[in-house]
């Protein structure tokens, strides 16, 4: 069984997208039963990142949404319009759409829902919040048990890489927002981003999903960080805070029916989950009864983050599909499946390269760090840092950092200073070392 794809759009996330598509490999089975049958462009003549077969390109992006051969459209193509007729289009003509459209969803999210539903197709929109961070889904299904009391989010790249900047550099926000420009880490037009206007659609549709109830885009309270000055990051760091963009959906205690929603620049203790949250990195943290708190963390946009998304979502819908097909193609739902068939090999651990600790106590007496340097030559391996910590009963207390070495050639190492009572006295402690 193959589903068809047709995308709207072959910009960074359209063409990260048809990547992934086109390069199933060592990824889910289920992308093997896609197929990219259109993709709609403005313009033919473009040099593509993609290597896509001629005959799917079309500037005709109403010809996709009403193909019949397409099963799902993925628009991708952004703004307000003609993506939110394209998508109740596709909707009309029965089929499933993915989008990453945060401006659209968070504004016509009813209405579009609403047509899904007439025409019993689904809507997912996945990367419209968060980029490559599974939020939606995880709200909607892993966290779906839970009473969500509050969601909040550094949902905006742009915004948090201009305050960590501020933050780290002590410099005030015009000259790191230009700055920002030319680096490509800032639109040319910063307005949506750096006035909150981002940050806000897509906490509208986070607070749908987590209280369950429809929003009106425009009661979502925003500001921006254009106020906010070099002093003011600096005495909330004074006072053991850190300024960032917070996008905050909270349910008033009790209340089925009323939230708080807001957008606006927060100061928050630098013990908070989400003040470690820097650069253009998103992060949501969910707080609900019984769980208690979820932080999901990562690349909030980008086109490999948010082709994720995308297709993380195509992907679901694929799996409907095969439960939907003709009884003797019918499967049980592949996303809920864990049979595999064959075994993984695992390395053996001796093959492994890892940087070691070791500390370890040796006489103390002339020539024992060349004779330790030696064993550690002759097994190729390097030292990152020796530092000495101190002396008891005439032995010295020592620590060492190596530089990535084989597991098996350490080991090695390791049995000769074992046995080498001339000069050690004992290995207190050894420990893989990250990274
Ligand atoms: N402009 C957004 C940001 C990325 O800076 O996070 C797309 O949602």
């Amino acid at each position: 069984m193959v589903f068809k794809v047709g995308l709207l759009g072959l910009g960074t996330v359209g063409t990260g997208t048809a990547k992934i598509l086109l390069d199933a490999a060592r990824r889910h089975p289920l992308l093997e039963t896609l197929e990219i049958h259109k993709v709609g462009v403005r313009s033919l003549d473009k040099p593509r990142a993609v290597d896509l077969p001629e005959a799917c390109l079309t500037t005709d992006l109403e010809a996709i949404v009403t193909d019949p051969d397409i099963d799902i459209v993925v628009e991708v193509i952004g703004g307000l319009e003609p993506a939110r007729s394209l998508i109740l289009e596709a909707i009309e003509d029965g089929k499933h759409v993915v989008t990453a459209n945060k401006a659209v969803i968070s504004r016509y999210g009813n209405e579009i829902a609403e047509a899904a539903k007439k025409a019993g197709v689904y809507v997912l929109y996945e990367a419209a919040v968060g980029g490559g961070i599974p939020v939606i889904q995880p709200l909607q299904q892993a966290l779906g048990v839970n009473r969500i009391e509050t969601v909040t989010g550094i949902i905006n790249g742009t915004t948090n890489y201009i305050l960590t900047r501020m933050e780290s550099e002590g410099g005030d926000f015009a000259p790191i927002l230009d700055d920002a420009q030319k680096l490509g880490y800032a639109e040319a037009d910063p307005t949506a981003d750096v006035d909150g206007l981002d940050a806000a659609d897509k906490i509208a549709i986070l607070a749908s999903i987590a209280f369950g109830g429809k929003i009106r885009r425009e009661d979502v309270f925003t500001e921006g960080i254009r106020n906010v000055s070099a002093s003011d990051v600096n005495y909330a760091k004074t006072l053991g805070f850190v300024i960032k963009l917070l996008a905050i959906a909270k349910r008033n205690d009790d209340s089925d029916t009323t939230i708080q929603l807001r957008v606006h620049p927060t100061l928050v203790p630098l013990n908070h989950p989400l003040a470690s949250v820097n650069d253009v990195n998103n992060a949501v943290l969910v707080e609900g009864d019984p769980i208690g708190r979820v932080m999901l963390y990562g690349p909030g946009a980008g086109e490999g983050p948010t082709a994720s998304a995308i297709v993380s979502d195509v992907m679901a819908i694929a799996a409907t599909l095969h439960m939907e097909s003709p009884a003797e193609e019918k499967l049980p739902n592949p996303l809920l499946s864990n049979a595999y068939s064959d075994y993984k090999t695992i390395s053996p651990m001796e093959d492994l390269e890892s940087r070691f600790y070791l500390r370890l106590m040796v006489k103390d007496k002339p020539g024992v760090i060349g004779h330790l340097g030696d064993i550690f030559g002759q097994h190729g391996l390097s030292l990152e840092s020796l530092v000495q910590i101190g002396l008891q009963d005439n032995l010295a207390e020592l620590v060492i950092v190596t530089h990535e070495v084989k597991e098996g050639d350490f080991q090695k190492a390791l049995e000769i200073l074992k046995a080498s009572s001339a000069d050690v006295d004992s290995i207190a402690s050894v420990l893989r070392v990250l990274g």
